[in-house]
């Protein structure tokens, strides 16, 4: 490897910061994690930065609902990404927020040089103002009847019925999602950026190999309709950073959100010496800028920010890289269907290392949807992982510890075979450089089944037992020993805690390329641990079960939710019922009987309620805010006629109503003395 070291900085897209982490999520940060672990093994200069996304009217408006500040929201939030990125290994340099003082900085100064070059334009437009809440409504945040089909209840500006696209405002009866009141039409001063000014700009850059064909090819798709003027502003209240000439506007969430990326890269400059924000970010930077995305942020990434960075007279990415989006078991990630894997419920049950394999596995270079098969998931990390690569090194570790005192073999014996795996680590380093991570695994899957046939081959259990065969047997060992070696270095990348635990084992620095081709030679080795074990479908099925839970336990925090002051009217997710739907429902009074905890849940207690001679048992997601001793006597209202649902613990028959933001705060209704379990409420 004759490089010469390369100064590379890498972002993955910034999460939002009002929801968990979750395993389609997790595509993008190990795809990144992966070719940023690959770069630093292979000696080079690579920063890995990202950050939450912090802004906008969706984390507005859910902290109002938890009753909250928002600068409370995203810090828990933070912390809770933080602790799935650690977990998952994905090894951010560092991890920062938009909603910061070097982002203020930066998008301001981005903001006013586009300006004082003319790219920024100010238009009056129309939009829907919710007269209740005092507030101009995103698209979807109104809600109406579809123009074309007639279907009720359908968002902003599309029909999720008949797939037609509409403007909010041909909506019928369009109410506010957050207040429920009829939106009027209003007019506001707008600040725009100009697209179209770069034009010439961007049709060069989209062409210049910074960026997948595919993704060219829908360029050229949107260049063909031309370049619209992007509406960079919104009006108070908003939760983001004022415009600096305008009080009262703020910058639009996605306006600072790629901003983001520099801001997070200045902080890691502060705090560390000798690295210098002008090397990665001047017009004239020598440095390589790489951004992972998802699909559906491509315009963002390639048309807008380019332009806004060149307009302000900063450098434009080396490349963007787009990868396709997750599905589990061929169809889309579903909550009731329990694939909706929040990244700690997986943690739960399984270890990380199995998914970043498994993605790793799927990964190439394209656009392409990638699928969790999870038998196949299953499958793949039994044969290849824990069958293939592990076994390797138990299969050589005993003998050696055994017999000699952990010591491997002065010299390979086997050269011709160690030299195959040295000349297969370019092939598989060019594939990681070119995102192939499919191709690496199935190159390096092919070296494990060399390594397991030259075992089998050589016998070492059976040269064992024969007399004066030691320096064989060691022979034997200490090279399968060496190819195990080579494979985990190559699976570095991936399997990066795999990795550490099997340096440990051989009592070696961590693996870094150049060194690979250098075999273990005279070196005494650890005892050896089972590195990885296999995966157990029920772990899996645990885990749907889990996800579904999460779900149900969600429920009843969710029929009321208080807030600063309109309590219903804050929950964009509640719709208006009419009165015959609510006629449905038969309230009634229980008596908790007897509450108990559920093993293996950590969110749900089990009821046995009396309503009046007729028992039932739920399960109620309530366990953060009661101990069981403080429920059992208490009078509490329950939905009586939900039908029955089947639940990894047993069957619910009902459900109890609760409200609360969660967590300690989450308080069941208390009706007063005089009520009688049975008795109907009205
Ligand atoms: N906040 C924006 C990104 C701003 S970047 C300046 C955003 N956030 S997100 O939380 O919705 O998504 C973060 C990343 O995860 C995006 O690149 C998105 O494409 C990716 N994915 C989100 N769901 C995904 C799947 N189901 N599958 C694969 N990737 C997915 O967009
Ligand atoms: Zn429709």
């Amino acid at each position: 490897m004759n490089q010469t070291p390369r100064k590379i900085l890498v972002t993955s897209a910034l999460p939002y910061a009002n929801g968990p982490i979750h395993i389609g999520h997790l595509v993008e940060y190990i795809q990144t994690d992966i070719w940023t672990r690959f770069q630093k093994m292979r000696g080079h200069e690579c920063h890995y930065v990202c950050a939450d996304d912090a802004h906008g009217t969706p984390i507005m408006l859910r902290a109002r609902q938890e009753g909250i500040e928002p600068e409370t929201l995203i810090a828990r939030v933070a912390e809770e990404h933080q602790a799935d990125f650690a977990a998952f290994r994905v090894g951010f340099d560092n991890y920062h927020s938009t909603h910061s003082p070097e982002n203020q900085v930066c998008a301001n100064t981005i903001y006013e040089r586009n300006r004082d070059s003319g790219h920024i334009a100010k238009r009056t437009i129309t939009q829907a103002y919710d007269p209740v809440e005092q507030m101009f409504l995103p698209d979807r945040f109104i809600k109406g009847t579809c123009p074309k089909c007639g279907a009720e209840d359908q968002y902003g500006d599309n029909c999720e019925v008949c797939g037609a696209s509409y403007s909010p405002a041909d909506l019928k009866n369009p109410v506010s999602a957050v207040s429920g009141a009829v939106p009027e039409q209003r007019e506001s001063d707008h600040y725009f950026f100009k697209l179209a000014d770069f034009e010439e700009m961007l049709k060069s850059w989209t062409r210049g190999g910074h960026i997948q064909d595919e993704v060219a090819n829908k360029l050229d798709e949107w260049f063909e309709s031309g370049l619209q003027e992007w509406d960079i502003s919104r009006d108070a209240p908003y939760f983001g950073f004022e415009i600096p000439d305008h009080p009262g506007k703020y910058f639009y969430v996605w306006l600072d959100a790629p901003i983001g990326y520099m801001a997070s890269f200045r902080n890691l400059c502060d705090k560390t010496e000798g690295l210098d924000f002008d090397d990665f970010w001047a017009a004239d930077a020598s440095t390589e800028l790489y951004h992972f995305i998802g699909k559906d942020i491509i315009y963002f990434h390639t048309l807008f920010w380019p332009a806004m960075l060149h307009g302000a007279g900063f450098r434009t990415p080396s490349a963007v890289y787009a990868h396709g989006f997750l599905t589990v078991d061929g169809a889309k990630m579903s909550k009731s269907r329990g694939t909706f894997i929040k990244a700690r419920t997986y943690l739960d049950h399984l270890n990380p290392e199995y998914l970043r394999y498994y993605f790793a596995a799927k990964l190439g270079s394209g656009v392409d949807d990638i699928d969790l098969n999870l038998e196949d998931f299953t499958a793949r990390v039994n044969s290849d992982l824990v069958g293939k690569v592990v076994n390797i090194a138990s299969r050589c570790a005993g003998f050696i510890s055994k017999r000699f005192e952990g010591r491997l073999t002065d010299e390979v014996s086997e050269q011709s075979l160690f030299n195959e795996f040295i000349t297969a680590g370019e092939t598989i380093a060019d594939h990681y450089e070119k995102r192939e991570f499919s191709r690496a695994v199935r190159e390096i899957m092919a070296l494990a089944d060399r390594a397991n046939q030259y075992i089998d081959e050589q016998k070492p259990w059976v040269v064992a037992k024969e007399e004066g065969k030691d320096a064989e047997l060691q022979a034997i060992c200490s090279d399968g020993l060496n190819l195990f070696r080579l494979l985990m270095g190559y699976l570095r990348p991936i399997l990066p805690g795999t990795a550490e635990a099997a340096e440990t084992f051989l009592q070696i620095e961590p693996l870094a390329w150049e060194q690979l081709s250098t075999p273990l030679t005279g070196h005494t080795i650890g005892k050896f641990k089972p590195l990885m074990t296999r995966v157990d479908p029920k772990q899996i099925e645990a885990m749907l079960e889990h996800s579904k839970e999460d779900l149900a336990a969600q429920a009843p925090a969710a029929v009321v939710k208080p807030s600063a002051d309109s309590p219903l009217s804050k929950d964009p997710i509640a719709e208006t019922i009419q009165f015959d739907d609510f006629a449905k429902l038969d309230l009634r009074i229980a008596r908790i009987d007897k509450a108990e905890h559920v093993d293996g849940a950590d969110k749900l207690l089990q009821l046995t309620l009396d309503l009046g001679g007729e028992t039932r048992n739920v399960f109620a997601g309530i366990k953060s805010a009661y101990a069981p001793g403080d429920l059992e006597g208490k009078l509490t209202v329950m939905v009586a006629n939900l039908a029955p649902r089947k639940m990894r613990f047993g069957v619910s028959e009902g459900m109890v109503l609760a409200a609360g933001p969660g967590g300690k705060d989450l308080f069941i209704l208390n009706p007063d003395e005089g009520a009688q379990p049975g008795m109907r409420v009205k």
